[in-house]
């Protein structure tokens, strides 16, 4: 048997913990999301524990020699892609634990790609999925506060930008595919499988792990009627409108469309009541990072992205 790092005692399924337990550590992060994000995920918090006492979801606490939880995570396992989320820890070597197990249940029931996609809550992290062969992306997370828009001046594009129609439902898996460099795709479509793009524009419309969707703030771009690009907007508290997606088509980039797109979600979120307007975007985003610099976001924190592989996979890749 492996020994455990002092600080770590003890790694627990976490359905063997009291609901109680659970209650505090939710509220804890409950707390974190609402002062350091501005995001309202009581909801979500709801939805893991239904789903921890049904035991679809699985997950681990640690406990240290007093019986103090230091940490907790939970994990899914889709098709062969192991992900791990809500990672949350007082110390590395709670995370290297708290990765350890997580892992070896992909192990068990043969996921052999990893996928990692987390708000910085535990420490070390980067380097314990570095050290585990991850590649790892640092998601930047900006926020832009709101003033009362400009003026726009009159555009003589032939591309119009308008409100949310349904029809741009079934636009969104295709653009987004071929819109997105590979390495931060994997994070949405493990495979690049078009059913995983599907899921992904699904999830975003429907549930509320990126916010919950906002069609009166999303807006779409239209070339003689054809959606080429679109800002899917949620809302993460009554105040917070967040770009969960932006994407132009690639042979429509550098015509200002995403300056257009973005101007008209602030002004609907100034409208709606909103005082500022958030995202996420790769460090590795060059584009994406130019385009917010120049909108006036500024950073307020960051996600930690860790993707690996299967051999057969990685080899294909090179
Ligand atoms: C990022 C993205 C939406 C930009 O769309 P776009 O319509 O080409 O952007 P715009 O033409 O409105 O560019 C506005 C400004 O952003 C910056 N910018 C945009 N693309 C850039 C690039 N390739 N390189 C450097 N700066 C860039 C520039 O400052 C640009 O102003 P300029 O053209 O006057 O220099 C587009 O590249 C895209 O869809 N990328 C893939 C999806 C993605 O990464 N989305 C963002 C997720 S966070």
């Amino acid at each position: 048997m492996q020994a455990l790092p002092v600080a770590v005692m003890a790694v627990h399924e976490w359905h063997r913990c009291a609901p109680d337990v659970m209650a505090g550590l939710y509220a804890a992060e409950d707390r974190y999301w609402a002062e350091a994000l501005f995001w309202d995920t009581s909801r979500q918090w709801y939805e893991v524990e239904r789903a921890r006492e049904t035991g679809a979801l699985p997950g681990v606490v640690v406990h240290d020699a007093a019986g103090s939880v230091t940490g907790w995570g939970f994990h899914l396992i889709e098709g062969d892609t192991l992900h791990l989320g809500g990672l949350v820890a007082d110390n590395p070597a709670t995370t290297e634990a708290l990765v350890a197990a997580m892992e070896s249940d992909g192990d068990l029931r043969g996921a052999g790609t990893r996928c990692c996609f987390v708000a910085d809550r535990a420490p070390g992290l980067p380097d314990v999925l570095q050290q585990r062969g991850y590649e790892l992306d640092i998601f930047h997370y900006l926020v832009l506060s709101l003033a009362a828009p400009q003026t726009s001046p009159q555009c003589l594009s032939p591309v119009s930008i308008s409100a949310w129609q349904t029809d741009a439902n079934l636009a969104l898996p295709a653009l987004f595919q071929k819109t997105y460099p590979r390495r931060i795709a994997r994070y949405f479509a493990p495979h690049d499988a078009p059913e995983e793009w599907d899921r992904y524009a699904r999830n975003l419309l429907e549930q509320p792990g990126c916010g919950v969707f906002r069609a009166d703030l999303s807006v779409v771009a239209r070339d003689a009627g054809r959606v080429v690009g679109t800002a899917v907007i949620t809302g993460l508290d009554a105040a917070t409108a967040h770009v969960a997606q932006l994407a132009v088509e690639p042979d429509m980039q550098r015509q200002g469309l995403a300056r257009r797109l973005m101007a008209e979600v602030e002004a609907r979120a100034w409208a709606a009541g909103c005082s500022r307007v958030t995202l996420l975007v790769a460090g590795s985003n060059a584009p994406a990072l130019a385009l917010y610099r120049r909108l006036g976001f500024r950073p307020h924190g960051r996600f930690v992205a860790g993707y690996r592989g299967t051999p057969e996979q990685v080899r294909l890749a090179v």
